[in-house]
């Protein structure tokens, strides 16, 4: 095997929901590595930073368990970007991607500017050689415009010790909710680059904890682009069930029995097969939109019109389960009060990007109904800030904390997060306090219908044929 560059100093530049559970990962399986995760949000770094591990920026299930083995010891949170890189031999970008609002490409395209800014923060401070991985989601080709960036720093740096980088690309494909054991168990590591020695510096690093078959190396631009691929696959999925779940609902076929005879054949697999009210999360319908811009990019209109399917479809199906509750509510949400049970994109997360919560709730709202939110992770003041986001819904809606209390006297419960306490929820003690006649929407398929029905609830399941 050729030479390992040796890598002792890490930087890691976005502390958000991946690069500070990836870090902290890196960091308690690599004792010997030095790693610092700088962001330019200092409330951000100040929470990661916080003595009370309950308030982390970022919940997920067995963080703040490795966050206390590690923090101060071989993994520091700061603000402190220059220093941080100046040190590293390691840098990874792990910073936001969103899509780009205005200009050429608004509503499709990357918006670059935050890889932009952190490579040239590298360019400007990095010392020696310095290798840059790309953590972030990008388009293909992104990293030939960071070795465009990093290369005018190489030439321009004069008399002094020479700087010199090489650059991988290394797509994280954890999932929220489950970060911690995607990132102890991951299907594989995608690493994509030119340099073998880089390559191999980055595989040591995995190889800690990593079965080395699965350490992939690839070309830089097939590892690019199989990362915007796998999540539109996954997309996909999603949208191919759900748009299978409203079919079930017009014929009397069961979504949950069809699932399973579909993801019984080896062939297709059982997983990402649960019908819901549309994926949400941040990434998702941004991954797509910039493989459909891609694809229009180079020409393919048919490949994007494909792939942009799988986004028409997803918000047709919030859309539809909006209008079937305003169709059994009478048509009329006027005076009536309505519980939401789940605001996070999905179940052990507090992360509400592109929740479908949100968007059917801003609906609901729009429609003339009082809402009620219960979430065990999201705070009321994050719900303010989403559906302030563009029209100000402030006084039709409150929190509560107590799944009881917020469903008291409700015309209507919508789940739509699947958090395990709503599984176990007392329909008895909740019936007596609703609003006759109540419903239960269940968007996530996760309640039980006799239970419901028994205690004189109207059941309403996507893609539950039975209700015809
Ligand atoms: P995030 O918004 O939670 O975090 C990004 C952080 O980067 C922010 O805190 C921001 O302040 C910081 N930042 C931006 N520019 C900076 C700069 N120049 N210097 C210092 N800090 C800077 O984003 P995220 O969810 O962690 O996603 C990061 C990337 O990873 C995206 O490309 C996303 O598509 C990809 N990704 C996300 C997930 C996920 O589950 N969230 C999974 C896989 C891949
Ligand atoms: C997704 C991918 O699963 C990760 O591999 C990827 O790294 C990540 O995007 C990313 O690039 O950001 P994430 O969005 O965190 O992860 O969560 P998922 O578990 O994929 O769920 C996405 C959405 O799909 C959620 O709203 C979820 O409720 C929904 N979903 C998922 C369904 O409606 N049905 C399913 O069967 C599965």
């Amino acid at each position: 095997m050729k030479q390992a560059i040796d890598v002792k100093n890490i930087c890691c530049i976005g502390a958000g929901y991946v690069g500070g559970p990836t870090m902290a990962v890196i960091a308690d399986k690599c004792p010997n590595l030095n790693i610092v995760v700088v962001d330019k949000n200092l409330e951000r770094i100040n929470l990661w930073n916080s003595d009370d591990l309950d308030r982390l920026p970022i919940y997920e299930p067995g963080l703040k368990e490795i966050i206390m083995r590690t923090r101060n010891v071989n993994l520091i949170f700061t603000s402190e970007i220059y220093s941080a890189i100046n040190n590293a031999d390691m840098i990874f970008i792990s910073v936001n991607t969103p899509i780009k609002e205005k200009g050429v490409g608004a509503g499709q395209a990357s918006n670059l500017c935050w890889v932009e800014s952190s490579t040239r923060e590298i360019a400007a401070h990095a010392s020696g050689h310095t290798i840059v991985v790309e953590k972030s989601t990008l388009p293909v080709r992104t990293a030939g415009i960071i070795k465009d960036i990093l290369n005018s720093a190489e030439i321009n740096h004069g008399n002094s010790v020479k700087k010199t980088f090489s650059v991988l690309s290394n797509p994280e494909f954890l999932a929220e909710g489950s970060a911690i054991k995607d990132l102890l168990f991951p299907d594989r590591i995608l690493i994509g680059g030119e340099s073998i020695e880089s390559i191999n510096s980055l595989k040591n690093i995995y190889k800690k904890w990593v079965n080395e078959d699965k350490i992939i190396p690839t070309n830089l631009w097939s590892s690019e682009l199989s990362k915007l691929a796998a999540n539109a696959f996954l997309a996909q999925r999603i949208s191919s069930i759900n748009s299978i779940s409203a079919l079930c609902e017009a014929t009397g076929a069961d979504i949950k029995e069809v699932s399973t005879a579909i993801g019984l054949d080896q062939r297709i697999g059982s997983k990402f097969l649960n019908a819901g009210p549309g994926f949400g999360g941040s990434c998702f319908k941004k991954d797509i939109l910039n493989l459909v811009y891609l694809c229009n990019h180079f020409g393919l209109k048919e490949v994007a019109d494909f792939w942009e399917q799988t986004i028409i479809i997803n918000s047709w199906q919030q859309k539809r389960i909006y209008k079937e509750i305003v169709n059994k509510l009478f048509g009329n949400l006027v005076n009536k009060k309505i519980t939401i049970l789940g605001v996070a994109f999905k179940a052990n997360t507090n992360d509400t990007r592109e929740s479908p919560s949100i968007s059917i709730s801003k609906l609901l709202l729009n429609e003339g109904a009082s809402l009620v939110f219960h979430d065990p992770k999201v705070t009321e003041e994050k719900i303010s800030l989403d559906l302030k986001e563009k029209i100000p819904y402030s006084s039709h809606w409150s929190y509560e904390k107590d799944i009881n209390l917020a469903c008291k006297d409700s015309d209507a419960i919508i789940v739509l997060t699947e958090w395990e306490q709503y599984k176990h929820i007392n329909w008895k003690k909740i019936a007596i306090n609703m609003s006759a006649p109540s419903w239960v929407f269940d968007t996530r398929n996760i309640l039980k219908r006799d239970l419901i029905e028994k205690n004189g609830i109207k059941y309403w399941g996507v893609g539950d044929g039975y209700q015809n």
